[in-house]
């Protein structure tokens, strides 16, 4: 007993003592609100060189050296190809670097702290008198948008690599302070343990679907996020993603203004991608609009009444000419067979909902199309094909 409690504390000693190195490395990543970056540079593909040696088998290594640069988003032929890195999603870790909150009665704070990989990761609910006092102290920025990014996830489900990319391509684009998963149920599965040892600053909180708004039973599970974005937004402001939406470079820009959407057709906005400052008041007459909701009419309270909004307030709201979600619902080929030119996006919707394939890390290595190019950059820091 006393042999076998010896032998594990030797082996986790021995690991602790490897990944000393990963945590201080680890912390390369700044929780600044205000590092303002723009696309991804040379060495910033994924897992930061040193910080997983084990896994990186190889470095990203162009096939000649006529190939465009890591990073390049202005050479559209994608006729070279790259030596990627293999990306091992159960590499043995026992430990991760984890952002907690320290609540007691009515203070917080976040600490970083080393946590097992097996441990659960830390649930608050929506609300909590903690959240704001440890946004404002850890959190804090000049901009009327903070640094922070919110996801809405309702329904048990695994998480799938879309979703996975998504919230990867936050923390390394956007580098937000804190990243809120809203939802029901914790996500699950390899994906989402993959992201936990990757990411440190996820919080989880939970929140009950919405049931009503002003007397009317939602219908529809896509119509309670729509509402539950606008509600985390009035409570903390931040930038609310899809959890298929991609960034592809920083929102820093936009956070001067106190709210920005992006046109999704001519007719309507876009709910897929949101920033706002806390409270911002188009918020407010976005919720209120809600007096007025029809559960039947699809996308309408979400999509067409912000444009109409839009109109009638113009200085209340910042509006992007569709850099959020070019290609359109109705240009789907061009994400998943054309090769469509993102350089001029914040960000790219992915309309997974219309299209029933399964990607994996190891599918989109050679996938010439947009989801390809899009998820290269993001795992890789070039959009050009791997060889293999
Ligand atoms: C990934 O890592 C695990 C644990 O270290 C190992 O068992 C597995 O063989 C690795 N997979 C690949 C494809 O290298
Ligand atoms: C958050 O702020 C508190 C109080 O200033 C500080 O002790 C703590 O280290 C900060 N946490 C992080 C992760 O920066
Ligand atoms: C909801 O119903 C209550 C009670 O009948 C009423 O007072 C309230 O005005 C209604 N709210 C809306 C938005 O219709
Ligand atoms: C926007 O309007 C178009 C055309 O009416 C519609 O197909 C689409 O579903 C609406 N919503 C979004 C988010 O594009
Ligand atoms: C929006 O962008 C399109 C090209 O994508 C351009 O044709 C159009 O003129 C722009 N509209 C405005 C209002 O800038
Ligand atoms: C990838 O697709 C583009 C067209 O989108 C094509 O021009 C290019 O040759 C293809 N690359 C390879 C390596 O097949």
């Amino acid at each position: 007993m006393d042999l076998q409690r010896k032998y594990t504390c030797i082996f986790v000693c021995v690991f602790l003592g490897e990944n000393a190195v990963i945590i201080t490395k680890s912390f390369m990543y700044q929780v600044s609100s205000e590092d303002i970056r723009g696309h991804a540079d040379e060495d910033s593909g994924i897992l930061k060189d040193e910080m997983f040696k084990s896994t990186v088998i190889q470095k990203p290594i162009p096939e000649n050296d006529n190939c465009p640069k890591m990073g390049d988003i202005s050479d559209w032929t994608l006729q070279c190809k790259y030596n990627c890195r293999a990306i091992n999603m159960t590499f043995d870790s026992p430990s991760r670097v984890q952002l907690v909150p320290v609540c007691d009665q009515d203070k917080g704070y976040l600490v970083r702290e080393l946590t097992q990989v097996t441990d659960s990761t830390p649930v608050l609910q929506f609300q909590h008198p903690c959240i704001r006092t440890f946004l404002r102290l850890n959190c804090s920025s000049n901009f009327p948008v903070p640094n922070i990014v919110h996801y809405v996830w309702y329904n048990m489900r695994p998480m799938r690599f879309y979703h996975f990319l998504s919230v990867y391509s936050v923390f390394k684009i956007q580098k937000p302070c804190v990243i809120f998963i809203h939802g029901d149920f914790m996500p699950t599965g390899e994906y989402w343990n993959f992201l936990l040892k990757i990411v440190p600053n996820i919080l989880f909180l939970q929140q009950i679907p919405p049931v009503e708004i002003a007397n009317k039973t939602i219908l529809h599970i896509e119509h309670k996020t729509d509402i539950t974005r606008l509600n985390v937004l009035k409570e903390y402001g931040g930038i609310y993603m899809d959890t298929d939406e991609i960034l592809l470079r920083t929102l820093d820009p936009l956070r001067k203004h106190q709210f920005t959407l992006s046109k999704a057709f001519d007719v309507n906005l876009s709910n897929g991608l949101i920033l706002s400052a806390r409270d911002a008041g188009f918020l407010n007459i976005w919720i209120k609009a809600y007096d007025t909701y029809d559960p039947n009419k699809w996308g309408y309270h979400s999509t067409i009444m912000p444009a109409k909004l839009s109109k009638i307030y113009p200085d209340m709201i910042h509006v992007e000419n569709k850099t959020f979600v070019r290609p359109d619902a109705g240009h789907t080929k061009d994400l998943f067979q054309n090769n469509f030119d993102w350089s001029n996006n914040y960000a790219i919707h992915l309309f997974m909902r219309y299209y029933k394939k399964v990607y994996s890390l190891t599918s989109i290595r050679t996938l010439n199309c947009t989801l390809g190019t899009v998820a290269r950059f993001i795992l890789f820091g070039h959009k050009e094909l791997c060889t293999k």
